[in-house]
């Protein structure tokens, strides 16, 4: 493994995710942020500071007790779900967990998702790697990591059968949270993989390969997926057991998903037995629209067991964090959207411990 853009292979890797279990979030990040408070913000959010532009985000002012407005109850409930997340329990699962995080619809908020959980349950002392395995490398951005062409990167792990401790980066800002880039040298894989031998199990091979070494502490793997079913989604659907399916609650939202369902029956068929839509999560949601709590009660009609509690608002914290190279777990902890996904963390977490608990 290696750390922040230093890309040489590092021996007794499996140490630095050893040691880093349960290790508190440091507080950083702020000398790459252009105002205000960074982690650790205070409880009544980051107060009225002037943002960039002279705006202030409606998440990120503080609350104001009495303050009855649609706003001040939003803040209200914000504040009230940060204050029960505080303490609250994140059970580590007793093996590791490997999540693709998929959806071919553009834009639904695959990567945010990916980036904001994984951050989550990092600062609460999970181990978490995030593959990127979209050219775009929008994971990579966020995560803070180097992903400049020629950088070493998934393409080499999928077409070179290099070893992911060797690409894997180490997350600026979260010390648990690792992150194995993608450049945009990716952008031919999925066809350069055509020809390649055991196409659909390259990432499998190398996952496993990292989980008897380097990786062996890591409790989560996320994959972020690009807006396609092909070759680079259907390896990552190879080596996970779960699929975490981001809906946008606009529209279109369940167009295409059925097709989504039955790529992951056909893997489920033929490569992977023990892959199952496991999470779904409910994202950009603005409960004041019809049309989100339609979309979010059709969804949950359809997926009562898979779709969360928790969704995730619209928020400009969200989006303005992969600008700086964060998340917005450590960007704005205090914001709507960082409680949410912190939220949304805990569920995946507290689920899965349910249910390990039953077998
Ligand atoms: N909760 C949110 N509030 C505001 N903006 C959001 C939120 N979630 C995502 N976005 C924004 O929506 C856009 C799409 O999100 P994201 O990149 O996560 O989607 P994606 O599914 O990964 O896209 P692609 O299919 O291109 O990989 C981004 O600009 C992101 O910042
Ligand atoms: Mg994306």
């Amino acid at each position: 493994m290696t750390d922040n853009h230093e890309n040489a292979p590092v021996s007794g890797a499996a140490d630095a995710w050893a040691g880093d279990v349960a290790r508190p979030v440091v507080p950083s990040a702020p000398n790459r942020r252009p105002s205000d408070s960074g982690y650790g913000a205070p409880a009544s959010g980051t107060g009225n500071l002037p943002r960039e532009g002279g705006g202030v985000s409606r998440e990120t002012t503080e609350f104001v007790p009495g303050d009855d407005s649609p706003v001040g109850r939003e803040l209200w409930e914000t504040e009230q779900l940060r204050r029960s997340l505080e303490d609250a329990d994140f059970p580590r699962p007793s093996s590791p967990r490997v999540i693709t995080v998929s959806n071919q619809k553009g834009g639904v908020g695959k990567t945010t998702t990916s980036v904001n959980v994984a951050a989550a349950l990092a600062s609460r002392g999970a181990n978490v790697l995030v593959i990127d395995a979209d050219p775009q490398g929008n994971a990579s951005t966020a995560l803070g990591v180097e992903h400049r062409s020629g950088t070493p990167s998934i393409y080499d792990v999928l077409l070179d059968d290099v070893p992911l401790s060797r690409v894997a980066q180490r997350c600026p800002d979260v010390p648990t949270l690792w992150c194995v880039p993608a450049t945009i040298d990716l952008a031919g894989a999925d066809i350069e993989l055509v020809s390649v031998v055991r196409r659909e199990f390259r990432l499998h091979d190398a996952v496993q390969q990292l989980l008897k070494g380097a990786g062996k502490d890591l409790d989560y793997i996320f994959v972020d997926c690009p807006p396609s079913l092909g070759l680079l989604t259907l390896n990552a659907m190879v080596v996970s057991t779960e699929v975490l399916i981001p809906i946008q609650c606009e529209y279109y939202a369940l167009e295409g998903l059925t097709q989504l369902i039955k790529t992951v029956e056909m893997v489920k068929k033929h490569l992977n037995p023990q892959i199952h839509v496991s999470t779904i999560v409910l994202t950009m949601f603005d409960g004041r629209t019809n049309l989100a709590r339609e979309v979010a009660g059709e969804v949950r009609s359809h997926f009562p067991e898979q779709t969360l509690e928790q969704t995730v608002p619209r928020s400009v914290r969200v989006s303005e964090a992969p600008s700086f190279g964060q998340t917005v777990i450590t960007y704005d902890p205090a914001s709507s959207g960082a409680v949410a996904y912190l939220a949304i963390a805990r569920e995946i977490a507290a689920r899965h411990f349910a249910k390990e608990g039953q077998q």
